[in-house]
């Protein structure tokens, strides 16, 4: 089969968010099973081009008015075709935020497919990823069609956020062949928003996985010791030291809460803010590594850090930056990984931090109700699904839901530590990798060709 992903975000060349990281990952995954994955994705000035190889300029063509360059790299195995619109749409230092960003998405969807056209791809499946390339489902159907290269392409479009570009997913919701959502639950929450609850037929939730080769406490060169389930409790030990010694924390074992998020509304600000003050009260240690896109929670977050720096400065640590080095280590250094989301669609930090060994800590919502199973309350839900509990969840949106998860979590770790040790290497075993979503989406596009 034939995959052609049209994305605005990749992982580690031009990532924002989980968006990216699946982008990569799922395209890899599909790979490994023999299928032929293409990407087309804009030819940004910013991205990260340390990491494409055997990058060469192709062809230049024409659409829209406006000449468009077509470049050729490998990222992480996979062949991707950057587009370079001569119109200086991508070429202004950022993915987002630059005011006419519907627009310029717009155009890429259009000359995406144009290219797709004039190079003759006859692809099986389309697949493209919430609302900046939701264009490419309606765009695809009013002006392919008749042509003979694309005119038997399906569309799978993927909704990984429905809280940006409403208008956008509810268009693409009615002309994509296949819709997708990335947990179980999350699609059992959005079944009512009117985008969605016309399409049910052809709606469905397939849980998001991570890449094992990028995310492997084995093998990574951020990390001071290698570990895996066997030596668990030692390669933590030694990732906590150099975390600590980084970021000029205390070099003493505490229970070490990480979080590493975006910082908005969607991921729980005052649930983050209120777990960080409980996390020091119990007397453990808190390292944050997060942006805002907002200016005023940024500087929200900056007033803290400065707060925290004068009061606990051997025990909290806010990294207000991107880090993807830094991400590596906090996934490794930590005890526990705290998600508090208000919603969240998957959520991939709590599958990252569970390969690390380290234990999700989470609000339950959207995917992070289905990867993580609390070890006092979900024996039986988690037994469902041939799995052993793994974490500590909670209910509500409010700072006693967090604390009733963090003083169970930081209370077990202090006073249970075999226990809590077992726990570590029992999340590290437990498989959140692409095997079985994957074969989810290959009979989804098999079953896509035929709709
Ligand atoms: P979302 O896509 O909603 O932001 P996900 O949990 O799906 O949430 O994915 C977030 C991804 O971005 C994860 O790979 C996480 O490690 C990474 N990430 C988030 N914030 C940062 C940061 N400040 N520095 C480095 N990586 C980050
Ligand atoms: C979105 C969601 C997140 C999900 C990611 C990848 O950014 O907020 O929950 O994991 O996409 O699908």
């Amino acid at each position: 089969m034939h995959v052609v992903h049209i994305a605005v975000e990749m992982a580690p060349i031009a990532k924002v968010g989980g968006l990216g990281d699946i982008v990569t990952s799922l395209s890899r995954a599909v790979q490994d099973l023999n299928h032929n994955v293409n990407i087309v994705f804009p030819k940004y000035d910013c991205l990260k081009f340390e990491h494409v190889t055997d990058f060469h300029y192709q062809r230049c063509y024409s659409w829209g008015g406006t000449e468009i360059e077509v470049w050729f790299g490998k990222v992480e195995g996979l062949s991707v075709y950057f587009l370079d619109p001569q119109n200086g749409f991508f070429s202004t230092g950022c993915v987002y935020g630059c005011g006419n960003d519907a627009q310029r998405f717009g155009f890429f969807c259009h000359a995406a497919l144009e290219f797709l056209h004039q190079s003759g791809f006859h692809p099986d499946i389309i697949h493209c990823h919430d609302w900046s390339s939701a264009p490419v489902a309606w765009l695809l159907k009013d002006h392919y069609m008749h042509y003979d290269g694309l005119s038997k392409s399906r569309v799978v479009f993927t909704i990984h956020n429905l809280e940006f570009g409403a208008h956008f997913i509810a268009k693409a919701m009615v002309y994509a062949d296949k819709a997708t959502t990335v947990s179980h639950t999350y699609s059992k929450e959005v079944a009512g928003n009117p985008a969605i609850a016309p399409h049910l037929h052809k709606f469905h939730g397939i849980l998001n996985g991570i890449d094992l080769d990028i995310w492997d406490p084995f093998n990574d060169t951020f990390i001071p010791v290698s570990y895996n389930s066997e030596n668990v409790i030692e390669g933590k030990q030694a990732a906590k030291k150099a975390l600590q010694q980084r970021l000029g924390l205390k070099n003493s074992d505490l229970p070490l809460v990480g979080i590493i998020s975006r910082l908005t509304h969607q991921k729980g600000i005052h649930l983050i803010k209120h777990a960080i003050s409980r996390t020091l009260e119990l007397n453990g240690q808190v390292v944050l590594l997060g942006s805002a896109p907002d200016p005023r929670i940024q500087n929200d977050f900056v007033n803290l850090a400065n707060q925290l720096h004068s009061s606990h400065a051997d025990r909290a640590r806010l990294c207000l930056n991107y880090d993807e080095p830094l991400s590596h280590l906090i996934y490794a250094g930590s005890d526990f990984i705290l998600v508090p989301s208000i919603f969240e669609p998957c959520g991939l930090t709590q599958l990252t931090a569970m390969r690390y060994g380290s234990i999700p800590v989470v609000r339950k919502t959207g995917g992070l109700y289905d990867t993580v199973f609390d070890v006092d309350n979900d024996k039986a839900r988690a037994e469902a699904q041939g799995l052993e509990s793994n974490g500590f969840n909670f209910d509500g949106a409010d700072g006693s839901g967090v604390d009733y998860a963090l003083n169970r979590a930081i209370t077990a770790w202090y006073g249970a530590r075999d226990w809590f040790n077992s726990l570590c290497k029992t999340v590290m075993e437990q498989d959140w990798s692409w095997n079985r979503p994957a074969l989810e989406y290959i009979e989804l596009y098999h079953a896509t060709k035929k709709y």
